[in-house]
């Protein structure tokens, strides 16, 4: 049997009624917001027939979600996150500004308070016994191209597990191992050794990899490093780049890649690189410059403090 009731007077009075449009209390950007969602989710419930079974295994779903704090870890997963990146861009598209560095997802593992150093910073503690050193470095560039002296690199990635630090299952990671935030030089450079993270996946068993496989999608990302970049006068920028030669890197579960995001990793075996760097074998080498761009009309137009509050 197929009813449809979305249209009647009295659901759309519903409507108005439940989003507290009847009221001169509260606010009207919240009563809007939840008058335009839920309409539209009624009107998918009336549209697709919704039983109550699928309407409260949805509900179960959510507490689920909430319970394993895992709001934030479904929202890239269904690209919300990257949705939001592309109206940013398209707003920086019509206020003519250029991103020479793209921005993408923070993701919802960022911690903050990790220690800060000057010019270079080691972020991994040594523990991780199959990690393959990475020296990875670059210049950062102001909006008018000029290197940012004391520009400011939060950098921060997953173990050799996929892993990280204060979201290890295992406890095994000391507080904001393979978090760092590195000062740039006088000449705007930052550099720090680490290893190479591998790809990352849900939590298995999870109810964020449970809806996914009901896409019949899976859960993976490719390997990648996580990047917020500061300086004075400049807005911030969140982006991310991904390891060369991931096989994964065009089938992000958070749909995080992105051109311009994935520099070349080359292999260093000479003697003069080794020492160089004070290491005692071979290592991977990132070279990887950040460009950042100007405020605007005096403020950061993007920068958004509400993201740490869904972290899980
Ligand atoms: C998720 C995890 C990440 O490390 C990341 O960068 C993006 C998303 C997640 O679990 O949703
Ligand atoms: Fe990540």
């Amino acid at each position: 049997m197929t009813v449809k009731i979305f249209d009647r007077p009295d659901t759309q009075a519903f409507l108005k009624e439940l989003s507290g449009l009847n009221s001169d209390s509260g606010s009207p950007r919240v009563k809007a917001l939840i008058h335009r969602i839920v309409s539209d989710l009624f009107r998918t419930i009336d549209e697709m027939n919704v039983t109550p079974d699928e309407y409260w295994t949805a509900v179960a779903w959510l507490n689920d979600i909430g319970a394993a704090g895992q709001a934030g870890l479904i929202s890239p997963g269904l690209g919300f996150d990257h949705f939001i990146d592309e109206r940013l861009d398209a707003i920086d598209d019509a206020l003519g500004i250029d991103n020479p560095t793209p921005r993408t997802i923070e993701g919802p593992l960022y911690v903050a308070g990790a220690p800060e150093s000057v010019s270079f910073a080691r972020l991994d503690d040594g523990t991780d016994a199959d990690g393959h050193t990475l020296i990875m470095h670059g210049t950062v560039h102001g909006s008018d191209g000029k290197p940012l002296p004391g520009a400011k690199v939060e950098v921060w990635h997953c173990d050799t597990r996929g892993f990280y630090s204060h979201f290890d299952p295992t406890g095994k990671q000391a507080p904001f191992n393979m978090r760092r935030s590195i000062i740039a030089d006088e000449n705007g450079r930052y550099k720090f050794q680490s290893i190479l993270p591998s790809g990352y996946g849900v939590p298995p068993g999870s109810p964020t990899e449970a809806l996914l496989s009901a896409l019949g999608r899976h859960g993976q990302r490719p390997a990648h490093i996580h990047f917020f970049v500061s300086a004075d006068d400049h807005r911030k920028l969140t982006t991310q780049i991904n390891i060369e030669g991931d096989p994964l890197i065009n089938d992000d579960f958070a749909y995080a890649t992105r051109e311009g995001l994935v520099p070349s990793v080359i292999e260093c075996t000479d003697e003069a690189s080794i020492h160089g760097n004070n290491l005692n074998g071979p290592f991977a080498e990132i070279a990887f410059d950040i460009h950042l761009t100007p405020l605007v009309d005096g403020i950061d137009n993007q920068v958004n403090e509400q993201r740490r509050r869904a972290v899980a």
